[in-house]
């Protein structure tokens, strides 16, 4: 049987391996994709440095983009249908067939988008900037409309269009540096909310008030917490951080009854660091002392729309609605190398506002 490299996770907090895995054909609804470049996310440290949810040897990765080299099966129904030959980007988790650090992936097609046609995307440079977006848009979509309970209309009503309550929603996107925030803020302006807030390091302060935060504070100002309380009622939070003192516990602080909380799982009670493992948490009711009233919501970005990678993702990306974030290519002589460099690098807090993207496939 043909095989093919994959990076994975072996023992908690040791180095990255290559493992040969059966490279496997696709079923009807699936293709196989050549995996070209891919994103380091903050799960990887999760699954490697605490071996959060991992049977080892466990493959990693969650961001494919690439070439699609086979075709299943036709079963008629399938969306979208794919050609070998098509370029494609999508966030798939669920099976060790579908994870991205590997040579080939086989997955369903409803978790890939095509490329969009713009020149920004041609090219390996395009694939590049697409790596950085399928992860945390689809859990800023995700956590908008699953989590927070607000509407993102799809497709998108006449422009002008304001979503219901608007006056009345006030969104604390806390940690919108962050990837998944940089989304969540992006798709919040597209869908016609204005009374967005947001916090982050003074570095991205003007980048996020273009992208459509009306406030932004510096997270580690000793009174941050006054300054958002005085900014206006705030009735929804993102947090994209989910750590126990350095998010959770000052959103404690402002959310008042009636407000809705949503926590990317998950809690984060001791980071990953070079001399210590880390810690996790996943019951967001006990990681603060809550006021009475406050909705708090764990968010695990399990479900998807059909339509939110193979239609919306690209749709967006080809119209200027939503912008891939910045990235930092992450070099190395071989896969393995790149893989355990990014996820070094990420242990290290060196990643702020940008995505890690490296190459999978080493050669064309
Ligand atoms: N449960 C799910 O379904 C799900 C899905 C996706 C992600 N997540 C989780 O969500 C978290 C974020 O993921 P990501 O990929 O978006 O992260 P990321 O882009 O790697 O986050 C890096 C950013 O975090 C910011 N940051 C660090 N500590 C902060 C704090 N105390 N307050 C505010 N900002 C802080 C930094 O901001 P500055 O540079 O401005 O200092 C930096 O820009 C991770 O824990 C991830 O595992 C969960």
């Amino acid at each position: 049987m043909a095989t093919h490299p994959a990076v994975v996770t072996v023992t908690p907090r040791g180095k990255l391996e290559v493992l040969e895995v059966p490279t496997l054909s696709p079923k009807a609804g699936e293709v196989r994709v050549r995996v070209e470049w891919t994103a380091s996310t903050p799960l990887d440290l999760h699954q490697n440095d605490g071996h959060l949810l991992v049977t080892p040897p466990q493959i990693l990765g969650d961001t494919v983009a690439g070439t699609v080299v086979e075709v299943g099966p036709s079963d008629g129904t399938s969306s979208p249908s794919l050609s070998v030959g098509d370029r494609v980007f999508g966030f798939a988790w669920r099976t060790k067939e579908e994870k991205a650090y590997q040579l080939y992936a086989v997955l369903p097609t409803y978790l890939l988008a095509r490329v969009p046609s713009t020149s920004e995307f041609a090219g390996d440079e395009g694939l590049q900037r697409l790596a950085t977006v399928p992860d945390p848009f689809v859990t800023a979509w995700h956590t908008i409309v699953t989590d927070l309970g607000l509407p993102l209309p799809w497709p998108k009503p006449q422009p002008g269009y304001v979503p219901p309550n608007a006056d009345d929603t006030c969104i604390l996107v806390w940690g919108a540096s962050s990837s998944a925030g940089q989304f969540v803020v992006q798709l919040l302006k597209w869908a016609g909310y204005t009374r967005v807030l947001a916090t982050a390091s003074p570095a991205h302060h003007a980048a996020l008030r273009d992208a459509g935060a009306r406030e932004v504070f510096d997270y580690r100002a000793p009174d941050v917490v006054e300054r958002v309380r005085a900014a206006g009622g705030v009735s929804h939070v993102v947090d994209c951080i989910g750590s126990a003192r350095g998010s959770i516990a000052p959103i404690s602080r402002i959310a008042k009854r009636g407000a809705v909380v949503a926590i990317l799982l998950p809690v984060v009670v001791r980071d990953a660091s070079e001399t210590e493992a880390p810690e996790y948490a996943m019951d967001v009711q006990q990681a603060a002392q809550w006021e009475d009233g406050v909705a708090v919501r764990g968010v695990r970005t399990h479900h998807y729309l059909d339509k939110l990678q193979p239609e919306i993702m690209p749709t967006l990306l080809q119209e200027g609605a939503i912008r891939p974030t910045k990235l930092k290519l992450v070099e190395g002589k071989t896969l393995l190398e790149r893989a355990q460099k990014a996820l070094d690098m990420m242990r290290r807090k060196e990643v702020s506002g940008e995505r890690l993207v490296w190459r999978v496939a080493d050669s064309h």
